[in-house]
């Protein structure tokens, strides 16, 4: 069946980016002009989604307003002639048919899910983290919906990470099937470095069939106390479902954290046509 809906959790406090994040959802923070949830949905747009739920909470108004028609701003910049960024804005609220829901309280990933069960209904989905910010020439979650076609069964993207810095993630433990495709044994979420099963950790693109949503029904509060989506895929595994993982080509940021956000910024900057160059001279100009 069709990938033609997709989730973007987004309801999290963001506790890694405070202060900047105590009043601004993390998911606005902007990569150069354009904030880190419109990357994801483009990405998600050129995938072939049609129909996107983001899942918000307090405070995350601003997230509604990016992607609606602002009237005024549209009016003002007719005026001034500025017909370029006009036609980028008004894109912006047409760009595909976005729906919202509240998760009331943040009590983890699984949770922020399980919000998204009457808008998925009955067909496969995807869930896209929107501070996963994916730099890649064929989009992240195509090559993940080949793989999910091809196989006729869940998949989620999956990176090597090296040393103790494993232990921030979800790690799979599995089988490579085809190169750069594994069939998933077992799941485990945030473990300490020397219980994690492999090196291989789950990042923030996901395609699941409607039955999550009864696994995350049962699924109690685990690691950091939340409902840990890991915890609902394992139960599916030990039910006998398959799941599989696939190494994407391309580059994963992980925008929601200082450092990463950081790196984000300077890669997508240099890539830029406007300010690459510019920006380049600059970079070596440093005394480092
Ligand atoms: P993160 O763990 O990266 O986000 O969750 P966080 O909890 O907001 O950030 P930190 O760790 O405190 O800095 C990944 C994604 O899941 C969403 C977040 O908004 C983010 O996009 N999420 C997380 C929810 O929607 N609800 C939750 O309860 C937890």
């Amino acid at each position: 069946m069709k990938i033609r809906k997709a989730v973007f959790p987004a309801a999290g406090l963001g506790t890694r980016f405070l202060p900047a994040t105590k009043s601004m959802p993390k998911e606005m923070l902007t990569l150069v002009d354009k904030p880190l949830i419109q990357y994801g949905v483009e990405e998600a747009v050129a995938s072939g989604i049609e129909s996107i739920l983001i899942v918000t909470g307090r405070d995350k108004a601003s997230i509604e307003n990016h992607f609606d028609i602002s009237f005024e701003l549209e009016q003002v910049l007719r005026e001034r002639g500025k017909t370029k960024i006009l036609e980028e804005v008004r894109a912006l609220s047409e760009i595909a048919k976005i729906s919202y829901t509240r998760q009331k309280q943040a009590l983890g990933l699984g949770h922020a899910i399980y919000q998204a069960k009457e808008f998925v209904g009955d067909e496969p989905f995807a869930v896209m983290l929107p501070d996963d910010v994916m730099d890649a020439k064929t989009p992240a979650l195509g090559q993940l919906i080949k793989i999910y076609e091809k196989y006729d069964a869940p998949v989620i993207a999956t990176m090597q990470i090296a040393g103790e810095a494993i232990s921030r993630f979800g790690v799979i433990d599995a089988e490579e099937v085809e190169p750069n495709v594994f069939k998933i044994r077992d799941v485990v979420e945030k473990p300490k470095f020397e219980d994690a099963p492999s090196d291989m950790a789950v990042i923030g693109r996901y395609i699941f069939t409607p039955e999550i949503f009864a696994a995350l029904e049962n699924t109690k509060p685990g690691a950091g106390g939340e409902i840990q989506v890991a915890d609902a895929i394992r139960e599916l595994l030990e039910k006998g479902r398959p799941f599989y993982a696939a190494k994407l080509d391309g580059v994963r940021h992980d925008a929601g954290d200082k450092l990463g956000f950081l790196i984000a910024t300077v890669e997508f900057a240099l890539q830029r046509e406007d300010l690459g160059a510019d920006f380049r001279e600059y970079l070596k100009n440093l005394k480092l």
